[in-house]
């Protein structure tokens, strides 16, 4: 076989299709390299079969498309179904998203089943513009596209995209035939809208849309649209239970919008709430789990309009984008439990961007290029929204799944608002620093109680015994550093009570210049100042401490059985003895030796330095 032989006669031998390839495709290949006939710029055969193939990186994103269209048409409600018939291992799904949009004219109905058929083309006002999301979304899924479409009651329209049938078809260039008319859905599509699905389990939540079919011609009414993909051979899950939550948690917050506009969603006979990641609609599904009286809504940080060019190279060509920045209610939803913060609020699911072209979302996740690396990010949200012109520049792609911004609109977002995020950013780990810092009231720590019963043991006494009247002095002079020292919630006389019954005190400190930790020797007392802004507070003692204050409770969630967890409060109290043992052993030294404290000075500062600079890497 020679690729230069292009004679009528080898032709049949140099294609290499697959046995299993579309036969009717095959013949007109045949046809037309023997007949040196017109070359339709489509093979439509072989073409719809590879269409089957354009990437949607979940059945959800799929069926997006479909919900994308009936919004566009106008629709305020919209129904997903997933059907699971069969035994276990060899379930059936059968899939369909019904709405009560303005539906199609015969003629546009047509039209809209073929590729590139749009009634949007290019608009860039709405979501769609490709004219292929339908019929590559229902491909992708099943080999059969069945479209319902009607503007009149009783009179509805179908048509049916059957991979398998065009396949087989031998004429040169395929055209569609004309719609058919229906007075009514047929069995199985019918069945969908009247019988309760196997998910969700408890048939109370499923609102049925109809309950015979008398009354689903009724429901129908005058307008609307179904688009039925029976038999789905290709799923990112073979259960409709898994397709369905994964629907749910996608679309509630795709779609936030739309719902809190009054859309009613549906997935399998349930209604949708808006789930919003950035925490600012009052009428989002979080609101609903929190308790009376704790903040439902995020705080807007800033609104900024920022302007895009549209293209690269024509800087004068623009078009607004518009960057919020959200802070959560840290203060409130803190102290909240772990599990209302991670499955009611999912404060930690690391959407920290939310992307809206048009007011639906396209992209919704983490986004350092935009954000850079901070510690905190589960406690801010940023929302970025573009008008369809800004496309290309966001690099949105025919499936409309995620976006891909080119670097100049990064960068030009990064500018308008990514200081403003370090400060932010700075602000929450200071407020987290000082939450973690604060200690019990009125009570020694373990690691001071320690310190204070042993120090009779220690071969050098920290000092001189005093007189009486010495003694009335320092307690003057005790209740003056207990006022500096006071922890939050507790009163001065709690205060001094315990700096007078304890010869060891630990306090907190917030500062970006200080080092790590510092001792004083005052009134008999050694007092630890550690500093929360040091990298030393958040990588190592506020674990340890989390350590010894993880509660049992609510980490028995996982379910009976569990191990709960232990409460380790060894390790904190061993960190803190250590820094206190330094700081007896460095007072006992200076109070003798004063060029031995400055020593001491220089070296805890140049330690700290050395130590903060290995601990960034
Ligand atoms: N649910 C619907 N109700 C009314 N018209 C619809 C519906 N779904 C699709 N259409 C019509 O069919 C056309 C083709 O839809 P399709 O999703 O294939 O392309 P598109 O929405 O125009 O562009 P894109 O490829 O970006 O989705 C639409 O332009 C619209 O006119
Ligand atoms: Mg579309």
């Amino acid at each position: 076989m020679q690729a230069s032989d292009t004679s009528a006669d080898s032709a049949e031998t140099t294609i290499n299709w697959a046995v299993d390839a579309p036969r009717g495709g095959r013949t007109v290949l045949n046809r037309i390299l023997k007949e040196n006939a017109a070359v339709p710029l489509f093979f439509a055969q072989t073409l719809i079969s590879s269409l089957r193939d354009v990437g949607y990186n979940h059945t959800t994103s799929a069926l997006c498309e479909h919900v994308d269209n009936a919004i566009e048409a106008g629709a305020s409600e919209i129904r997903i179904f997933y059907r699971q018939l069969g035994k276990k291992g060899e379930y059936q799904i059968d899939a369909a998203v019904y709405d009560n949009g303005r539906g199609m004219e015969p003629n546009v109905l047509k039209v809209a089943t073929s590729f590139g058929g749009s009634m949007n083309y290019n608009n860039r006002d709405g979501i769609g513009r490709f004219g292929m999301g339908m019929k590559t979304a229902a491909l992708s899924m099943s080999p059969v596209m069945e479209l319902y479409s009607w503007q009149d009651r009783g009179a509805i329209y179908s048509m049916i995209l059957d991979v398998e049938a065009i396949g087989k078809d031998r004429s040169n260039a395929v055209n569609l035939p004309d719609p058919t008319l229906n007075t009514e859905l047929r069995g199985e599509l019918a069945e969908l809208f009247i019988k309760p699905m196997g998910w969700p389990t408890d048939q109370k939540e499923q609102e049925l849309f109809a309950t015979d079919a008398d009354e689903l011609i009724e429901r129908l009414g005058s307008h609307g649209t179904i688009v039925y993909m029976p038999a789905c051979d290709r799923l990112s899950s073979r259960k409709a239970r898994t397709l369905g939550e994964h629907a749910v948690s996608e679309m509630s917050r795709i779609y936030r919008r739309a719902i809190s506009a009054g859309l009613r969603l549906y997935v399998n006979n349930r209604r949708v709430e808006a789930f919003d990641p950035t925490y600012s609609m009052a009428s989002a599904r979080h609101v609903r789990m929190l308790a009376p009286g704790v903040a439902t809504t995020s705080r807007l940080v800033l609104s900024r309009p920022i302007s895009i060019p549209i293209t690269e190279n024509e800087p004068n060509r623009t078009a607004e984008v518009i960057a919020k920045v959200f802070r959560l209610p840290i203060e409130e939803w803190s102290d909240l439990e772990r599990k209302v913060q991670r499955n009611d609020l999912r404060i930690f699911d690391g959407l920290t961007v939310s992307i809206l072209r048009n007011g639906r979302e396209v992209f919704a996740g983490g986004l350092t290029k935009l954000t850079t690396q901070h510690s905190v990010t589960n406690w801010y949200r940023v929302q970025i929204e573009f008008p369809g012109v800004l496309d290309e520049a966001f690099g949105v792609a025919s499936n409309k799944q995620g976006v891909r911004m080119k670097d100049y609109v990064l960068e030009k977002i990064r500018e308008a608002i990514g200081s403003d995020i370090t400060k932010l950013n700075d602000e929450i780990k200071r407020y987290q620093a000082e939450k973690a810092s604060r200690i019990e009231p009125a009570k020694a720590t373990a690691s001071e109680q320690r310190a204070n019963e042993v120090d009779h043991l220690q071969a050098k006494a920290l000092d001189a015994d005093l007189s009486d009247a010495e003694r009335e002095q320092l307690d003057a002079s005790l209740r003056g550093l207990a006022v500096t020292l006071r922890r939050e919630e507790e009163t001065d006389e709690q205060a001094f009570e315990r700096v007078k019954s304890s010869k060891y005190l630990i306090d907190f400190k917030h500062d970006d210049y200080w080092p790590f930790y510092h001792v004083d020797h005052k009134f008999g007392r050694i007092i630890l100042t550690i500093n929360t802004a040091h990298a030393f507070f958040e990588q190592l003692y506020s674990p340890l401490r989390e350590l010894a204050r993880k509660a049992a409770p609510d980490e028995l969630e996982d379910g009976p059985g569990a191990e709960p967890k232990r409460v380790d409060e060894r390790p904190l109290i061993a960190l803190e003895l250590l820094l206190l043992s330094l700081a007896r052993a460095q007072s006992v030294l200076a109070v003798r030796d004063d060029d031995a404290g400055r020593v001491f000075d220089r070296l805890r500062r140049e330690w700290s330095e050395v130590y903060r600079i290995n601990l960034a890497g």
